[in-house]
């Protein structure tokens, strides 16, 4: 038996069985029905499990009804689980911890849920939440589920701009944020961009979190304190039930193009696939597991892995408000230790710091309790998965590597950790209900496993986006044109090994992936670009250590910046002008690592932008094939001020 192998003592508990497979395999729909009654309580039971006959356009369990916070919070309290702790909250403060249970989420849930009503928010309202880490945006999320209003979070990473665009996209009608964040200990301003933002925006009220008790500015007509509106409301609020294709929430993600898609997901079938993958995929117990995601809920993995499918099953986790160094680089390890977690699903990025700082660091602490490990975001290289299974996992915890997407809603390729034998750095397979295949450029299934192509998911499944944001056109051209109108195109590169694993190799289109998160090659060039000094810019991800990709900008200057900064060398300057510019546009996240000051960009005789060369360039690679380049002296002019520079 290979070492990876399941043990019997894991297997015989596991939640995932081998027969999912074959049931999945016999029946689709018939799997995904008996799924939505396992995991999830309808008011209403479904008549139809899949309408998929004006594909691509799906609804999922048709004529269902139900409510989702009744299903991540009272149905717990009503079957005798109240006071099972759903969230320890471990603060960057430590007197601000706090255990959390069903019953007091209830209560909150409800408070903002009535908070929310009383400031306007009804059933199909856009709710705008711009939150860190803390219970409130759970409770902000549950209660806009419980009303029936979409919510839209953005991660308190992004600026006012990027704000701003999300907010007059969704024309949501509320702001929900918090006076400041601690970052590192330290105390740093959130209202701040929310104020920066909604001016002339359909958001018209703004509902203020005290966090930090930092000094903010304060418009009397739009922004109401949380402790005066949610605070004193009544800890009661009927959930009535919606229909099953009812929208859950949006959440915007980067694309090939300038513009962030809203991503749409809806009630039924996204909650029973949340439920469900978190189960089987994490071998979740709610009764006595310590369940710990690291995501951050701004991102899909903290909506599906923190919120929806964790407390959908009635979980007990950790929030955790901090970054892995701070307050220290043991701080992960002390978590597992105090809180006895047995579950971890956190980010290969994540993995491979902790492997840069040394495995003494994890040695220090108890982490007997862990028996699931898991992966997100984008591949795990094979010798950091063996770190994380040898120093994290004690040489033999399962690691589920989890393949999915902001528009899959949930886990669509992973091992199942009682009945896989696992592949180090491969995601393996689709979870049971779920088909994936690799295919080549024309359609056809891959069979040489050194060949490489495209994953396309072949049939719908329940927690599928529903579409783009007002933007049905979008939807059909991005997803369901490639291939086909009902094959799914991922946007991921793959290939099949010689035991059928799938591999995923990155994307295909013009979309990085730093440190687990998208960023448009695009959305960053038109930052560059609305800069007054900046004439044309290019942008490609570089292959990077730690954070798996790095953002690497090429820039040509306007002939004016041009001369002023030849003149006064003040190149350095204006580089360190532009990232900020970059991030004042975007985000901290979207900084450069580097930008390169260029005379010309290598483009095809048609304009094109040959990323393919650059990416050569900042790889410190020996560039490929020029022919195809208007002008093929480009690159040698390119290469030679890299040296220049250093
Ligand atoms: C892209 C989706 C899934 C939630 C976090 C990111 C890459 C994600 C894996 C994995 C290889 C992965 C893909 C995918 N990716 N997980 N386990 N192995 N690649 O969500 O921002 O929507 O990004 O992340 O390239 O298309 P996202």
């Amino acid at each position: 038996m290979s070492d990876y192998a399941p043990s019997t003592k894991f297997a015989d508990q596991a939640v995932g069985k081998a027969a999912l497979y074959d049931e999945a395999a016999a029946d689709h729909e018939g799997f995904w029905a008996a799924r939505a009654r396992e995991y999830v309580t309808w008011s209403k039971d479904f008549d139809t499990t899949l309408d998929w006959s004006d594909a691509p356009f799906a609804k999922w369990f048709v004529g269902g009804e139900l409510n989702v916070a009744y299903n991540c919070v009272d149905r717990h309290v009503e079957a005798g689980n109240g006071d099972r702790v759903a969230i320890h909250f471990v603060s960057a403060n430590d007197d601000d911890d706090r255990a959390i249970t069903y019953a007091e989420m209830q209560r909150e849930v409800a408070k903002a849920a009535n908070g929310l009503a009383s400031l306007g928010v009804e059933k199909g309202d856009r709710v705008a939440i711009y939150m860190q880490m803390i219970p409130e945006t759970i409770f902000t999320m549950l209660a806009c589920a419980r009303i029936g209003a979409p919510h839209s979070l953005v991660f308190a990473g992004f600026s006012a701009d990027a704000l701003r665009a999300r907010i007059d996209d969704a024309d949501a009608k509320i702001v929900v944020t918090s006076d400041g964040q601690f970052r590192k200990g330290k105390a740093m301003p959130l209202k701040k961009a929310v104020d920066d933002a909604v001016a002339g925006t359909s958001a018209k009220k703004v509902l203020v979190v005290k966090r930090t008790g930092i000094d903010v500015a304060w418009n009397d007509d739009r922004d109401v304190w949380w402790d005066d509106v949610v605070t004193p409301a009544s800890d009661t609020h009927e959930a009535v039930a919606h229909d099953s294709e009812h929208p859950l929430f949006l959440l915007y993600t980067s694309g090939t193009t300038g513009k962030p898609k809203g991503i749409l997901h809806t009630t039924g079938g996204y909650l029973v696939q949340c439920a469900y993958s978190n189960a089987v995929v994490h071998d979740l117990h709610p009764e006595t597991d310590v369940y710990w995601c690291t995501a951050d809920i701004g991102w899909v993995t903290g909506h599906s892995y923190i919120v929806y499918g964790p407390m959908a099953n009635g979980a007990t986790q950790i929030v955790f408000e901090g970054t892995p160094d701070s307050p220290h680089k043991g701080v992960f390890w002390e978590i597992v230790q105090k809180y006895g977690v047995s579950i971890l699903y956190t980010a290969p990025t994540a993995i491979r710091t902790f492997m840069k700082w040394g495995h003494d660091i994890p040695e220090g602490y108890d982490l007997s309790s862990l028996r699931v490990l898991g992966s997100v975001g984008e591949p795990i290289n094979p010798e950091a998965w063996r770190w994380y299974r040898e120093h994290i996992g004690g040489g033999d915890t399962p690691i589920v590597d989890t393949w999915w997407q902001t528009e899959t809603g949930a886990i669509m390729n992973s091992p199942l950790p009682g009945v896989t034998e696992l592949e180090p750095g491969s995601s393996q397979a689709p979870i049971p209900g779920i088909h994936a295949e690799v295919l080549d450029d024309d359609g056809n299934k891959l069979t040489d496993p050194d060949a490489v192509g495209y994953l396309v998911l072949t049939k719908p499944w329940p927690a599928m986006l529903r579409g783009v944001w007002r933007d049905p056109q979008r939807y059909k051209d991005t997803y369901w044109s490639r291939f086909g109108p009902d094959l799914y195109f991922a946007g991921d590169g793959a290939k099949y090994d010689e035991k059928g694993n799938i591999w995923i190799l990155g994307r295909v289109d013009d979309v990085m992936n730093v440190s687990g998160h998208r960023m448009s090659t695009a959305e960053i060039e038109s930052a560059l670009v609305s800069h007054d000094k900046v004439a044309e810019a290019a942008v490609v991800g570089a292959t990077d250590p730690t954070t798996g990709q790095a953002i690497e900008a090429f820039v040509i200057l306007r002939q004016d910046a041009a001369d002023a900064a030849d003149s006064a060398d003040e190149g350095g300057e204006l580089v360190t002008e532009l990232r900020n510019h970059v991030a004042t546009q975007i985000g901290p996240i979207a900084k450069p690592r580097s930008i390169m000051i260029v005379s010309e960009l290598p483009k095809t005789r048609s304009g094109k932008i040959m990323r393919r060369l650059l990416k050569d360039v900042a790889e410190n690679r020996e560039v490929g094939d020029v022919t195809t380049l208007a002008d093929s002296s480009v690159m040698s002019l390119i290469q030679d001020g890299m040296k220049s520079s250093g």
